[in-house]
């Protein structure tokens, strides 16, 4: 049996869409749902298009009762009986409460060499701080702020001149080669970590 992949967006989906595509008849796990907290997202039209299931739960409703959307959620994920859960550009942070149970099968993309550069505006730290070198990671996810036992990681050089726009772009390019490798491999139930 496949693994069964919920795939979380809040965007354009890009590293969802390396990850749906990758997912082909040789891979130990299959896309099953895209779930995202903004139904303008275009990785949900994307999705939709693809054949794929896809859930919208919007956050504003909610206000700061993340607990009731983070609820929402899992109801609406429940039909789907997923194995791994995918964030993928999910900008939502998601609490302790949501995050234990999936312990060790929840994986997110950051787009920094963890565990530098926790959280927001990690291309343009990286300008300011001088760095050489960028690049991203997946990792577990637990319930501290991307700080979960590291999965891969794949390196960038910052070239002169660089701006936060083309750090991020080439950063996105590792990101769509490591994020379907790292998957593929958990899926088969591979830990050690992937170096690109
Ligand atoms: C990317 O920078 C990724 O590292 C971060 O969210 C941004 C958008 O990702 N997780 P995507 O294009 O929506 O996959």
């Amino acid at each position: 049996m496949k693994k069964r992949i919920g795939i979380f967006i809040s965007g354009g989906g890009s590293n969802m869409r390396a990850l749906v595509e990758d997912m082909d008849a040789t891979h130990p796990a299959e896309p099953v749902v895209v779930v995202s907290n903004n139904p303008h997202a275009g990785g949900i039209t994307w999705a939709q298009d693809a054949g794929l299931a896809t859930v919208v739960v919007e956050h504003q409703p909610f206000g700061r009762d993340r607990i009731a959307f983070e609820a929402a959620i899992t109801e609406a994920l429940l039909p789907h009986n997923l194995d791994l859960i995918c964030l993928a550009g999910f900008m939502r942070v998601l609490t302790a409460g949501f995050v234990t149970p999936w312990r060790d099968r929840m994986l997110n993309i950051h787009p920094s060499l963890l565990p530098k550069y926790r959280g927001l505006h990690t291309h343009a730290r990286v300008l300011e701080a001088g760095d050489r070198e960028h690049g991203c990671t997946v990792h577990l996810v637990t319930p501290e702020l991307d700080d979960g036992p590291i999965l891969g990681q794949a390196r960038v050089p910052v070239e002169d001149g660089d701006t936060p726009d083309t750090l991020a772009d080439r950063v996105l390019v590792q990101e769509h080669r490591l994020y379907p490798a790292v998957l593929r491999r958990f899926a088969a139930g591979e830990r050690t970590p992937l170096m690109l």
